[in-house]
């Protein structure tokens, strides 16, 4: 049960006989994915995050291992009852285009449909990626305010390039879900280059 404690494995189709395994994140995986994302942050990929953070959100997030070998982490973040945010998906560079990020988005999926929302979505630069693994690109203006309360504390607010994208669950909730223009803020858009 990938929502669980408890581990679900696959095999890696791009390497026959490695079993994988998904599973929620434990404390003793705070270091290999704070190693992980901090990487990319350093490369200006990811946002980076620190011990605190991720003490404080470890409950969101789902790690892929090879033995004990941490390959991959994604965090799912509540924010209403009916949306949540996929984030800080990361795949580590020698273990990228198989099959690991996109298990990690399907435990998240299936994490999400367990908790009973009416979609998902995330920020990002791979639309494509995500494209791949059931998501189209919307207007960021789509997403209800409560998605942008973070935005605000991101260096990157007044330039933001990121790309919004959803995948939906239950569609006719997320229609309900929908909210009113009032409830939406001004989208940060990217500067103009000189
Ligand atoms: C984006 C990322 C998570 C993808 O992980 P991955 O394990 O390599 O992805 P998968 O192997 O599961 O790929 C699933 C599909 O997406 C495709 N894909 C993967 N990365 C892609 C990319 N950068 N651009 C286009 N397609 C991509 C794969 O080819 C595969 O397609 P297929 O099903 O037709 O074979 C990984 O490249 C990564 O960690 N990037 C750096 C951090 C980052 O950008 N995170 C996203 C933050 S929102």
């Amino acid at each position: 049960m990938i929502s669980g404690l408890h581990a679900d494995a696959f095999v890696d189709a791009a390497a026959p006989g490695r079993a994988l395994t998904v599973r929620k994140a434990l404390m003793h995986d705070i270091s290999p994915i704070l190693n992980l994302i901090n990487g990319y942050a350093a490369e200006g990929i990811m946002l980076p995050r620190t011990e605190f953070e991720l003490s404080e959100a470890i409950r969101d997030f789902t790690v892929v291992l090879a033995g004990n070998d941490l390959l991959g982490c994604g965090a799912l973040h509540f924010y209403s009852p009916t949306v949540a945010e996929i984030r800080s998906l990361a795949v580590h560079e020698h273990a990228k285009k198989l099959g690991v990020g996109r298990n990690l988005v399907e435990a998240l999926v299936a994490e999400s449909e367990n908790y009973e929302l009416a979609a998902v979505f995330a920020f990002t630069y791979v639309v494509e990626f995500f494209q791949k693994v059931g998501f189209h690109q919307v207007e960021r203006g789509a997403l209800p305010l409560k998605a942008w309360k973070d935005c605000v504390r991101c260096p990157k607010f007044q330039a933001c390039d990121e790309i919004a994208v959803l995948r939906v669950l239950r569609p006719g909730h997320w229609t309900e879900a929908a909210m009113p223009d009032d409830q939406l803020i001004q989208i940060p858009t990217p500067r103009s280059q000189p």
